[in-house]
């Protein structure tokens, strides 16, 4: 009888333990799902634009595209500052240019830079498209976050994507292209 009932609680602690240590990221972080799920998607989305931008500014060597670059690479950084700060691991982790996680950003990777390589016009829509679904993407992910952090960060983002979007429009102007 004793023998069953220390049996009963060392199959209870071990499950509590096991239990505890399969949430303890999610408890540590004190995030929703999707709050998670979010930060982790736009750690990649922002290196997809760096990295588009970077494959683009090697073809064309239009500087718009290693300032744009630059300024994605503190986008990224802020992003990944949130993800340590929460214990959430990085998706970029060992990844290189033209690397991703996620499988959709990789094929929408591909083919941003096949389409940008075609002229420097459809370059600077590549650009415009990435901003446009940036900005949307960083709405959403802010109206979904309860965190104050993380909306600051969000918001932060999303002001330098509408000025990304303003610098890759005004270069399309340029090239006596009407944006509709
Ligand atoms: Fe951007």
């Amino acid at each position: 009888m004793r023998k069953t009932i220390l049996k009963h609680f060392f199959a209870v602690g071990l499950f509590t333990v096991v239990l505890l240590i399969w949430a303890a990221p999610v408890v540590a972080a004190g995030l929703t799902e999707s709050e998670i799920q979010d930060l982790v998607f736009i750690r990649e989305e922002e290196k997809l634009a760096r990295d588009v931008y970077d494959a683009l500014r090697l073809y064309w060597g239009s500087r718009v595209f290693s300032n744009i670059e630059l300024s994605e690479q503190t986008h990224m950084d802020a992003i990944k500052g949130l993800l340590d700060r929460y214990g959430i691991p990085d998706p970029a982790e060992g990844r290189g240019y033209g690397e991703f996680a996620n499988t959709e950003l990789q094929d929408l990777y591909d083919t941003l830079v096949a389409r940008g390589s075609r002229s420097l016009v459809e370059a600077y829509r590549v650009g415009i498209l990435i901003e446009e679904t940036d900005i949307r993407d960083l709405q959403e992910a802010m109206d979904r976050s309860v965190h104050v952090d993380i909306k600051t960060v969000y918001g932060n983002l999303l002001r330098g994507s509408q000025n990304h979007l303003k610098a890759f429009s005004s270069h399309l102007g340029a090239q006596g292209i009407l944006i509709e």
